[in-house]
């Protein structure tokens, strides 16, 4: 089974989740983003793997036009229930992967994708396809997970993450991502690592009782130096670590 393949079967199933996540409803952080794009009135954004549409909902009023694009289907049958509800005639939600955009070229003024290349099986396929449908100057804003640059922290983060999220592929660190779009030819603006201490059950909410044992495991297995390195730490009874995220932006030279 591919990754997208785990992608399309888990997030049916958590499509309700995803519409009320306080996470990924944040109006704040959603906010931030749209503060970072700088949109104009008369754009034509790009959300790629836009899951419910909270992204491509919160540019809608700042642009003429809006596509989000997934790979499944319940998510954004919960995207279109919210552009309904918002009244937001100026998005379009379709499917589609990442790897293989159903665009021309130099279609976009602005892609914005936010908490999902994680979940992509070849992120170098997929940052190609950003490049190629941006217009020359057009800004490309990411905002994903992401791990400091230490070994242990990177391979124990994203075993975590695969834990708690099948179709997890990799997050990368922010030297990656410097890498990423320097060979592409995006020029960066801003790179922010945003890191959070937040509760275990991050990881195991709505995870299967096996990777959630799988998850117990490797932190019961850590030496103190290791906890150390993701803060691990009861915080009121419940223990808690150190999430990593980067917001990205840049634009196409
Ligand atoms: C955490 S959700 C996205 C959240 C959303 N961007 C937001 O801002 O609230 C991850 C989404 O990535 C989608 N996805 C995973 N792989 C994909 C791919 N190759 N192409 C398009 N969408 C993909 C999944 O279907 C899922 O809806």
């Amino acid at each position: 089974m591919t990754a997208e393949d785990k992608a399309k079967r888990i997030f049916a199933e958590r499509a309700a989740f995803y519409t009320t996540s306080t996470v990924h409803a944040d109006p704040a952080g959603l906010a931030r983003l749209v503060a970072l794009a700088a949109p104009r009135p008369d754009w034509t954004a790009l959300d790629i793997a836009t899951g419910t549409g909270h992204t491509a909902l919160a540019l809608a009023p700042h642009v003429n036009t809006v596509i989000g694009i997934d790979l499944t289907q319940e998510m954004l049958s919960e995207a279109e229930r919210l552009r309904a509800e918002r009244a937001a005639g100026n998005v379009v939600f379709r499917v589609g992967d990442a790897h293989r955009l159903p665009f021309g070229d130099a279609s976009f003024d602005l892609v914005t994708c936010r908490r999902a290349a994680h979940h992509f099986s070849d992120i170098g396929l997929a940052m190609n396809e950003i490049v190629r449908v941006l217009r020359p100057g057009g800004r490309l804003i990411v905002d994903d997970r992401s791990v400091p640059e230490d070994d242990f922290a990177d391979r124990c983060l994203n075993q975590l993450d695969w834990y708690h999220d099948e179709s997890h592929v990799r997050e990368y660190r922010p030297s990656e991502w410097r890498h990423m779009l320097a060979t592409r030819g995006l020029s960066l603006e801003s790179l922010e690592v945003i890191v959070r201490h937040r509760p275990l059950s991050a990881f195991t909410d709505g995870v299967s009782p096996e990777n959630v044992a799988a998850i117990h495991r490797l932190l019961d297995g850590l030496t103190p130096d290791q906890r150390a390195s993701l803060a691990l730490a009861d915080v009121k009874g419940q223990p808690h670590l150190n999430h990593w995220y980067v917001l990205i932006a840049a634009h196409k030279s």
